[in-house]
């Protein structure tokens, strides 16, 4: 039987509350998890929907940092988690991809001298000023245990020098893409609430800094999805949104903009789609277990093995390249040409992570 151990987990973004919904419930079974939400994302669409939709259990603590400038973001998560840690010293602490929410987590563990567990660990996109990619080769460097959903990933960190407590576990979204699929699969509802038919329009999701701060890229981006040749339906994400207002870009009338969806819509509209379109990591990820084909409105991507399986397409900002790829993409899936997807693991990964709390000692 191994030791109980007594974990701290911080989340506080969207993709890290369902990549905590089976992770928490494999750790919970062995081991005893304290959970702290950042506050990170606040509005009910970007946080409780997702608790409440797959059961993830009450944060602990709610520190309601909210949002600012990543400084001062990250660095009051920082204070809040540090006297958290302080006051009940876990065995380990738990984080989750490369958030503001995952660096604050794992420095304030570091500098208390407590181990920290990365889930998600040895992604690079190789781009020094994207956010997200200072948060995870800190946290990386910062990890005891680095669970790794690829080979590839493992091989990252072994080029930086990190070999000590690296696992690759295969990805968690796959475990929580399953249930929900699972679940949203016998609701053909939900599609008629969303307003679409099945196979009959596109799904777009933009909400990367590098694509909602620049006007003109932001402007590229929403006339490309203007000249699919589909309707699209876009959850807006609340930057995005502000972004939007603040630039004045007017939406093309083939374009709905929706307000962010819970998880079980979100599958069930992906699951429908003829292409989706997007920035976010977890969405390429999740089009390719889908078999939707995707193109990514990035340069580059740290999922590279969906690029490599011919499902994803990397079409950065540029109008042409995305109308001509979503073109490309749909047919080399229609034509079954791509293979099935299988780069990222076997479900299960949730319990491989709480196997691999093991390597703590
Ligand atoms: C963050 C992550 C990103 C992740 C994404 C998932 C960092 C640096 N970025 O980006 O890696 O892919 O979450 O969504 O950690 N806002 C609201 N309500 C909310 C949350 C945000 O209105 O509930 C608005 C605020 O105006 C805020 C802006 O969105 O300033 C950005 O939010 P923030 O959490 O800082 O970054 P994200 O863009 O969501």
């Amino acid at each position: 039987m191994p030791r109980r151990l007594r974990i701290t987990t911080v989340v506080g973004a969207r993709p890290q509350f369902i990549k905590a919904a089976p992770v928490s419930r494999a750790l919970r079974a062995v081991h005893a998890e304290r959970l702290i939400h950042t506050g990170q994302h606040y509005d009910a669409g970007m946080s409780a929907v997702f608790f409440e939709e797959l059961g993830i259990p009450a944060p602990d603590v709610a520190l309601a940092v909210g949002s600012g400038a990543h400084g001062a973001q990250t660095g009051r998560m920082l204070e809040a988690i540090e006297a958290d840690l302080a006051a009940a010293p876990p065995d380990a602490v738990l984080v989750y991809g490369d958030t503001n929410s995952t660096l604050a987590g794992a420095l304030a563990a570091a500098k208390l001298g407590l181990p920290v567990v990365h889930v998600e660990a040895g992604l690079r996109s190789f781009v020094r000023d994207m956010p997200e990619e200072i948060n995870r080769v800190l946290t990386d460097r910062l990890s005891r245990v680095c669970c790794c959903p690829t080979e590839g990933a493992r091989a990252q960190l072994r080029a930086e020098g990190i070999t000590e407590g690296v696992v690759v576990v295969g990805d968690v979204m796959l475990d929580a893409l399953r249930d929900t699929a699972a679940r949203v699969a016998g609701d053909p509802g939900r599609l008629a609430r969303l307003g679409v038919t099945r196979g009959g329009y596109a799904l777009a999701t933009v909400h990367r800094a590098a694509n909602t701060d620049d006007p003109a890229r932001l402007a590229a981006l929403v006339a490309a999805l203007g000249r699919l040749p589909w309707p699209v339906l876009w959850p807006v994400h609340p930057r995005t949104r502000a972004a939007m207002a603040r630039s004045g870009v007017a939406l093309p009338s083939t374009v709905r903009a929706v307000e962010p969806l819970g998880y079980g819509d979100l599958v069930a509209a992906l699951q429908g789609a003829a292409v989706v379109l997007t920035d976010s990591g977890g969405l390429q990820k999740e089009a390719y277990w889908l078999r939707v084909p995707c193109v990514t409105l990035r340069a580059v991507t740290e999922w590279t093995e969906t690029v490599d399986s011919g499902w994803n397409l990397l079409a950065d900002a540029d109008p042409d390249r995305i109308v001509a790829g979503a073109r490309t993409v749909v047919a080399a899936a229609a034509d079954g040409a791509l293979p099935p997807p299988e780069a990222y693991g076997a479900p299960g990964a949730a319990a491989r992570v709480t196997a691999a709390l093991d390597l703590l000692g």
